[in-house]
């Protein structure tokens, strides 16, 4: 029932948590506060803490938190208006009465909630006997002992559209209500059946271990494999968590909680020792979301290895995202392919089910992983696709805290992936990001710079490549760089091909990959930002000898003053033997791999060979446009 507005605040304010919990624990004075055992958990030294000025109890060992109602509720096992009764009597207050309806509506509940406790008895009545024979060896085989079959009250509905009828009529009970209660249904014609027939049944209890509803699962292969009792005032399934009654306690005193998606999984996982719950086969509600972190911080969310299970696994994310709060969150287990935590148990036991259970991963971190994997991000354009998908995800959270503490996580993150030399792939397939690109740079080299010694590429034989290196490479790799410079537009059409190759000299190399870097996350850097950005990377020195070579006496589309198409067809000229390369690997790579063999793959393949025979040609020479639809070029991807 519904209390007047305020009534809680004004209980809360004449009654001091102190002088409640005090008349059950023995209290001793810490300055304002007071400190008790806690009987929450097996204290050995206080840690309770109770503030009177600001109505709450704390543990610091267990979490355990609440005002004084919540201590009568969880210390005495106190339903909330018996709670709100007794603090009331103390205070010398008087409860509201409910009104003629909600005493109605209450009284209608319990006779429901009877009624279905009623046939959950009868049901497992069945099961032990001679008529739940089959189905008492069905649970056997999957495992099950008979401590847990009486734990969760497991049940047989014979195959008999009447018998729960007739036993209930024996007992009293108006069809009517066995109707409301979901029990039996009834047809147009008038006729009725019970609803569940032929199926081990699985009790759904409210959170105090009332039964409200069934599952029922068929002992075979017949459809459907499990079936719940329909919406009723006292059961909705969105609201619901299988196995929350038996899981509470032990979730609730060790932080461990496993959500399944099951109900086998959540009977396993307990049999072996592990608190589980489940919803009832639909996503994840947000009710159920906090309901979860009302029992602990950090379920972990272990839904099965197939991609219907991930999918879930996923939703179930999104739909946690904008209510995290500080300190809680969701955790999530991957499991084997194609098994489930019931499966898990069977064949590794409880300490392998924990093993995997430990591993979880944090929701951060679930997300993150999740986004890379879905879509390929091996173009600059669509990892900067994944990060603009990343760094919305977090704007779905509602607490400004932990929002902020998810941005610095993305943009770590995002750093960590824009730098190539750092990781060698990422996302589906593992595919590189950076074809045939070298390995990292090596700080201590590059620092020589700013010591006295010239920078190595100045002199004849500074570096110990550069006497090797041909003449004509070393003034391609630096005219493309410098032209990059000048008309930092030219990115837009070649950072594929800039971010797939490698350039001999390991300076300009690594230049290189540092304009990859800035460009990934602005493709649309002006020359301005991008001089900004270089400075800020301490790349003042490597801008200064480029622009000291006096290139463009003999590259005149590398001038500040060409156009950015001339500068682009200038670009696309050098680089044409470096794509033909990399088109050549890539289709190298394509033909012997699987997706050569989907339609998708196909395309590519075909559209790599068109490429590799416009290049090979030299169709594009320096005359045609280098904008124009099918000129070589890295967006004749598809796009997602
Ligand atoms: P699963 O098919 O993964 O079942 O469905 P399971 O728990 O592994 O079952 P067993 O091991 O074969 O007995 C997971 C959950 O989805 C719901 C049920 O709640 C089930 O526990 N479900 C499944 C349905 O509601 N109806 C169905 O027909 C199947
Ligand atoms: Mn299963």
């Amino acid at each position: 029932m519904a209390l007047p507005p305020n009534f809680l605040d004004e209980l809360r304010d004449r009654v001091t948590v102190s002088s409640v919990i005090g008349r059950k624990l023995k209290l001793e004075r810490r300055g304002r506060e007071y400190i008790a055992l806690c009987p929450f958990h097996g204290d050995s030294k206080p840690s309770l803490n109770i503030v009177d000025e600001k109505g709450f109890y704390h543990c610091f060992a267990c979490g355990a938190h609440g005002d004084v109602i919540r201590f009568l509720m969880e210390n005495d096992g106190l339903k909330f208006m018996e709670a709100v009764e007794q603090i009331a009597g103390m205070a010398g207050m008087e409860v509201p009465k409910e009104s003629p309806e909600d005493a109605q509506r209450a009284e209608r509940r319990r006779t429901l909630q009877e009624v279905v406790d009623l046939a959950c008895k009868w049901y497992e009545r069945q099961l032990s006997s001679s008529s739940g024979d089959a189905a008492k060896r069905y649970l056997t085989e999957r495992g099950l002992t008979q401590q847990t079959i009486s734990k969760f009250r497991l049940g047989w509905a014979p195959d008999d559209k009447g018998a729960l009828t007739r036993a209930m009529k024996a007992e009293g009970v108006d069809q009517d209500v066995l109707l409301e209660a979901g029990l039996i249904r009834k047809f147009d014609d008038g006729g009725v059946t019970d609803w569940m027939r032929g199926r081990v049944l699985f009790p759904i209890t409210d959170r105090r271990g009332g039964v409200i509803a069934f599952g029922g699962r068929v002992l075979g292969d017949g459809q459907p494999k499990y079936l719940n009792s329909p919406d009723t005032p006292l059961f909705h399934k969105g609201r619901v968590l299988y196995g929350l009654a038996q899981a509470r306690e032990a979730a609730h005193k060790t932080g461990e909680l496993a959500v399944a998606e099951g109900y086998m999984d959540v009977i396993a996982l307990a049999q072996a020792g592990v608190p589980a719950v489940a919803p009832l086969g639909t996503a994840l509600t947000e009710d159920q979301i906090a309901e979860l972190w009302r029992l602990t911080p950090e379920p972990v969310v272990c839904f099965d290895g197939d991609t219907a299970g991930q999918k879930a696994a996923r939703r179930a994310a999104d739909r946690a995202l904008p209510m995290l709060k500080p300190g809680h969150s969701l955790r999530f287990m991957a499991l084997p392919e194609g098994k489930d935590p019931d499966d898990v148990v069977k064949t590794d036991g409880a300490k392998g089910f924990r093993e995997l259970m430990d591993q979880a991963r944090p929701m951060a971190k679930f997300l993150w992983e999740s986004e890379r994997d879905a879509l390929p991000i091996d173009t600059p354009e669509r990892r900067a696709d994944f990060f603009a998908r990343a760094r919305s995800l977090v704007r779905e959270i509602g607490d400004r805290t932990v929002q902020q503490a998810y941005e610095d996580e993305v943009e770590r993150l995002i750093n960590e992936t824009r730098r190539p030399g750092d990781r060698d792939a990422g996302g589906a397939g593992g595919k590189p990001f950076f074809n045939g690109m070298r390995t990292g740079y090596k700080r201590g080299r590059y620092d020589q710079k700013y010591g006295k010694t010239p920078p190595r590429w100045l002199g004849e034989n500074a570096a110990p490549d550069s006497s090797s290196m041909d003449e004509g490479i070393r003034r391609t790799e630096e005219i493309v760089l410098l032209t990059i410079l000048r008309h930092p537009g030219t990115m837009d059409r070649f950072q594929e091909v800039i971010g797939a190759i490698a350039f001999q000299n390991d300076d300009f190399d690594a230049f290189r990959r540092t304009l990859v870097d800035i460009f990934s996350g602005n493709p649309d850097l002006d020359q301005t930002a991008l001089f900004a950005e270089l400075r800020a990377r301490d790349q003042d020195e490597m801008i200064e000898y480029l622009e000291n070579q006096k290139l463009e006496r003999s590259y005149v589309f590398a001038k500040q003053s060409a156009g950015l198409a001339e500068a682009a067809r200038g670009l696309g000229h050098l680089l044409r033997p470096y794509r033909l390369r990399d088109v050549e690997q890539q289709i190298e790579v394509l033909r012997v791999s699987e997706e050569a063999a989907t339609e998708s793959g196909f395309e590519k393949l075909q559209r790599l060979r068109a490429e590799r025979e416009l290049l090979a040609s030299g169709a594009d020479d320096e005359n045609s446009d280098p904008w124009a639809e099918g000129a070589w070029s890295v967006t004749a991807q598809p796009t997602h």
